[in-house]
């Protein structure tokens, strides 16, 4: 592949291979290993229309550690705020001959869009509620690093479902690997006929945490809610923040997982994520891997210098 827009279609083997890749570069990590150059003389280019703070550091973190030359594109200051199209953009800095765009965008298939417009190799870094593939790795690499596998658990992601990108590349990293998925969420923040995703569905947190293996939160997206539609924090805590009454219905060595940026005392009791069963930092740490490990798969498909002289 030389992108990576979707985790839709992704086979276990891919997955797996990239989170092979990911282990190695977690444990070279923590054994501060040196920089790589796998990317030498390449440039990534980060363009980020949404916020970040996670994917877009771990991104240039990722870039760095391989030896490439990271560009973080300010959007706020670019002609975007003149009228410059997302197309009209991405051509722009085409023609800069990178190799490598990061790309976040509030539309769903924008960032699909974008790469077929352009030369280089383009990584959805999030679009709208559609996907956000590099979160789904790695946390599913912080899960096989936590428990040893991935195949077999029961996997309760939990929350805003709906307007959710990392619900959706979850349920197809999960199921490839042979996981249980199951949503849990109020009616009003389910997708339509969520149970075609594969999954089982509670709209009862007490019973949809029941016995699992994994609990992943979600916080309320009010950025993609209709205002007429925004539920109040403190009855979404009462029926789906994760506390520690909610918690002991799942099995006594379920992890806690959230992707962040977490809204505490709304989806998730303070005291749980910062709990010994949380696995929330590991999540953050994991995201450097996961993307050395992207980029080390995305290299192969690069032209070479050779090819380009
Ligand atoms: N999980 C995640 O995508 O976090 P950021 O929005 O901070 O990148």
């Amino acid at each position: 592949r030389r992108h990576l827009l979707t985790c839709e279609g992704l086979s276990a083997n891919e997955i797996n291979f990239v989170l092979d890749l990911a282990d190695k570069a977690a444990d070279h990590i923590r054994q501060n290993g040196k920089k790589r150059d796998v990317l030498a003389g390449r440039t990534l280019i980060n363009l980020f229309f949404e916020s970040s703070t996670r994917t877009q550091a771990s991104f240039e973190m990722a870039g760095k550690r391989l030896g490439a030359d990271v560009m973080n594109m300010n959007v706020a200051t670019s002609s975007v705020t003149k009228g410059e199209t997302l197309i009209d953009t991405a051509v722009t800095l085409n023609a800069m001959r990178p190799d490598i765009i990061v790309v976040r965008h509030h539309a769903a298939g924008a960032v699909e869009l974008l790469s077929q417009k352009v030369d280089c190799s383009v990584i959805n870094a999030g679009d709208g509620a559609h996907q956000h593939p590099t979160q789904a790795l790695l946390d599913a690499l912080t899960i096989r690093r936590a428990k040893g596998r991935v195949a077999g658990l029961t996997v309760a992601i939990c929350g805003d479902i709906l307007h959710s990108r990392v619900a959706r590349s979850n349920i197809d990293v999960l199921n490839a690997l042979g996981a249980r998925v199951r949503l849990v969420a109020p009616s009003t923040l389910l997708p339509s006929s969520p149970e075609r995703l594969g999954v089982e569905v509670f709209t009862d947190m007490w019973k949809g945490i029941d016995g699992v293996d994994v609990v992943m939160m979600l916080r309320l997206q009010r950025e993609r809610m209709d205002a007429s539609y925004v539920p109040s924090s403190r009855e979404f805590f009462h029926f789906f923040g994760l506390d520690h009454e909610k918690l002991a219905r799942a099995k006594p060595d379920a992890l806690v997982m959230h992707p962040g940026p977490m809204n505490r005392g709304v989806e998730i009791a303070s005291t749980v994520a910062d709990h010994s069963r949380s696995v929330i930092r590991e999540q953050v740490e994991m995201g450097v891997a996961v993307r050395m490990a992207v980029l080390e798969a995305l290299s192969a498909h690069l032209p070479s210098f050779k090819d380009v002289a």
